[in-house]
C-alpha cells in the first residue's frame, strides 16, 4: 500500500477552521503569539504561515515538542517559532506579553476557569485568546466567557459531524486496510493509538461538534 499517514496528516484536514479563526482577527502588526497546548505543532506551523509575528509553542509533552522542534528544522522556522516545555498554569511569561494566546483542544483538560485566569493575565490589553472546544462543552461554561473578562468577538462553527465524517471514518478505514493488508502493527502503532476515540466518538459524534471562539479581554 502507498505510504502510511501520520496522526497530524488527519488532524490537518481542519487548519481551514485555523485559518478562518485567525482571519478573522484584526491586523496586528509583528504579534507576540502563544500557543498553548501545541502538541505536535499541526497548528503552530499553520499560524506561521498566515503570519509575521513570533509564535510561541508550549506544551506539557516534551515527545510532541520534539515533533514540533522537527518540523521547524525542516522548514527552516527557527526564526519564527520558538518552542518552550512548560505549562499554561506555571508558564513564567510576564504579565501581558501576547497579542494573541491559541489555545486549540486545550482548556477543557486544564480546566476552564484556570485556563481563561492564566490567559488574560498573559493577553496585553484587549488582546485574543482563540481557543477551539467543543460547542457543548462551551456552552454550558458561556457565563465563565465574561466572568474571566473577555467577550466573544467572533466564532468560526466546524461543520457538523466533521469529527467522524473526515477524522475518525477515514482513520478507521485506514486500520480496516492496514490490518488486512496484513501491514505490521509496529508500522503504524501510532495510528492504533486512536483506536478506543474511534468508538466513542461513533456513538457522540453530536457531542463532538466544535468551534473555535474569538475572545477579546476587555
Ligand atoms: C488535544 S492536544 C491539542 C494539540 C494541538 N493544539 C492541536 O490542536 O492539534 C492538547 C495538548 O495540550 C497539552 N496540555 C495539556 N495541559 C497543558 C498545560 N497545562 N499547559 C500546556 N499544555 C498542556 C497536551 O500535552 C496536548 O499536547
Amino acid at each position: 500500500m502507498s505510504e502510511i499517514p501520520s496522526i497530524d496528516d488527519f488532524r490537518a484536514v481542519f487548519l481551514k477552521y485555523t485559518e478562518k479563526a485567525f482571519r478573522l482577527l484584526p491586523k496586528i502588526a509583528n504579534p507576540n503569539i502563544l500557543d498553548i497546548g501545541c502538541g505536535t505543532g499541526v497548528c503552530t506551523i499553520k499560524l506561521a504561515s498566515l503570519t509575521d509575528g513570533i509564535i510561541i509553542g508550549m506544551d506539557i509533552d516534551e515527545i510532541a515538542l520534539n515533533s514540533l522542534n522537527d518540523k521547524i528544522r525542516s522548514a527552516g522556522l527557527f526564526n519564527q517559532i520558538i518552542t518552550i516545555h512548560g505549562s499554561l498554569l506555571n508558564s513564567g511569561f510576564e504579565k501581558e506579553s501576547f497579542d494573541i494566546i491559541w489555545a486549540e483542544g486545550v482548556l477543557h483538560t486544564i480546566g476552564y476557569k484556570k485556563g481563561f485566569k492564566a490567559c488574560y493575565e498573559l493577553l496585553k490589553p484587549e488582546g485574543y485568546l482563540v481557543i477551539a472546544e467543543a460547542i457543548d462543552k462551551i456552552t454550558r461554561k458561556k457565563s465563565l466567557i465574561p466572568k474571566s473578562g473577555f467577550e466573544l468577538y467572533n466564532q468560526v462553527i466546524w461543520e457538523k459531524g466533521c469529527w467522524w465524517n473526515e477524522y475518525y471514518s477515514p482513520l478507521e478505514e485506514i486500520l480496516d486496510r492496514l490490518r488486512k493488508d496484513g501491514v505490521p502493527i509496529t508500522l503504524f502503532s501510532e495510528l492504533i493509538k486512536h483506536k478506543n476515540e474511534i468508538a466513542m466518538v461513533k456513538a457522540n459524534i453530536s457531542q463532538t461538534d466544535t468551534a473555535h471562539y474569538i475572545l477579546k479581554k476587555i
